[in-house]
């Protein structure tokens, strides 16, 4: 098992990661100093799948836990099933000293840890991911929040958790187009901080394909260090958090022009880093072999569903309503060369669209390999 600390004065919190964990994340709760029953919040696959073993680790190491389950899926990811959390909470009698279990995939945890953030105005939290992109990203870092009608992630807070209990052996049950969808999360990191990673994920693609524990431990941990060491130094993403962004601004517009249907969250990054490339290249960053080398890595992972008949308008529209355009100013991740990301704060809106059309046009062939 491996700890990693985050270091963040007195919202300080260890991930522990460890295949098996989900069985002892009992015992390591009672060094947290929680004196109330824990309110599980997950969903009804991951209650069935998992929860048994979660369940059963609670028990003797703290009162009775209650579970509160809500809809498995993005569009659960609302003020209804908000309320439906506070009513919960309220019919348990939690008070200021009850906590949390976010049990389950980035939906659960983003909303459980808003849950979380304002009931009370904030009681802790701990987080249990389940998924793949939970586990390399979401689930650390403190951002949580809900979707409105207006866009996603619109309303929500930064609460960092108590703890996060990461079990890759959790992952072995998840559909193959989930945990490819977290792939391309593992792959974004390396692509902005660890050239490493990237070689690791391209040697070892079909190890982590099959869910091979060790493999998935080591990404999972390599992830969660690049993430933790960005938030030490920026929590609340006045700049430095933007590099964590890498494919997410074609990403997120073109998963809200297609109202969240067509693609995972994870997928629509992979879309996004491919566009990012493409447009690098446009700029003149990045050299051929490191733009052929990330190409190749996103298309070995599976095939991304695809981009035809996507108006380049309701991407550019859903482009510049993004948390991303700050003043009016589109800001980008781009890479200098593989694991080394940099912010530009002012690209040309003219320019990328005009490159964003080319884009869905040639269906998402950037002509870089
Ligand atoms: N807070 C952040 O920093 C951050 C970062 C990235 C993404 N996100 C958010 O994360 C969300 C996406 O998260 P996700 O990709 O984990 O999706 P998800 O939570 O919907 O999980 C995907 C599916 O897998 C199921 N599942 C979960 N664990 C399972 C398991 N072990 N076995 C079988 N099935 C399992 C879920 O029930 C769901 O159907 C989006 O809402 C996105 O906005 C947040």
């Amino acid at each position: 098992m491996k700890t990693l600390f985050v270091d963040l004065g007195q919202r300080s919190y260890k991930i522990r990661i460890g295949s098996g964990l989900i069985h002892k994340v009992g015992g390591y709760i009672s060094e947290l100093g929680f004196t109330s029953p824990p309110i599980v919040i997950t969903n009804s696959t991951v209650l069935r799948l998992h929860g048994r073993n979660l369940l059963q680790s609670l028990i003797g190491k703290t009162e009775g836990p209650r579970v509160i389950q809500i809809g498995d899926g993005e569009r659960f990811k609302n003020r209804e099933t908000l309320w439906q959390i506070y009513s919960g909470l309220f019919k348990a009698r939690a008070d200021r000293r009850s906590w949390i279990i976010a049990f389950g995939g980035g939906i659960v945890g983003d909303i459980a840890g808003f849950a979380a953030a304002t009931f009370m105005r904030g009681i802790p939290y701990i987080n249990v991911p389940t998924t793949l992109l939970a586990q390399v990203d979401s689930a650390v870092g403190g951002k949580v929040g809900i979707n409105v009608p207006q866009g996603k992630n619109l309303i929500g807070a930064f609460h960092q958790p108590s703890a996060i209990f990461l079990d890759p052996g959790t992952l072995r049950t998840l559909p193959s187009r989930e945990l490819a969808a977290g792939l391309y999360e593992v792959i974004k990191c390396g692509a902005i901080s660890s050239e490493n990673l990237i070689r690791y994920v391209e040697r070892n693609l079909e190890r982590i394909l099959k869910c091979d524990p060790a493999a998935l431990q080591h990404i999972a941990s390599e992830c969660c260090c690049i993430k933790a060491d960005v938030i030490v130094r920026d929590e609340r993403e006045n700049d430095l958090r933007m590099i964590l962004n890498y494919g997410h601004t074609i990403g997120h517009a073109l998963e809200a022009a297609t109202s969240y249907r067509r693609f995972k969250h994870g997928e629509a990054v992979g879309w996004g880093m491919l566009a990012a490339l493409g447009y690098g290249r446009e700029l003149g960053f990045l050299g051929p072999e490191a733009i052929h080398r990330l190409w190749a890595l996103i298309h070995r992972v599976e095939t991304l569903p695809p981009l035809r008949g996507i108006p380049v308008e309701k991407v550019w529209s859903a482009l510049v309503r993004d948390k991303k355009v700050r003043s009016g100013k589109i800001s980008m991740v781009l890479l200098k060369d593989l694991g080394d990301g940099i912010i530009c704060q002012d690209v040309d809106g003219a320019h990328l669209k005009k490159y964003l059309k080319q884009f869905l046009a040639a269906g998402g062939d950037p002509g870089t390999h």
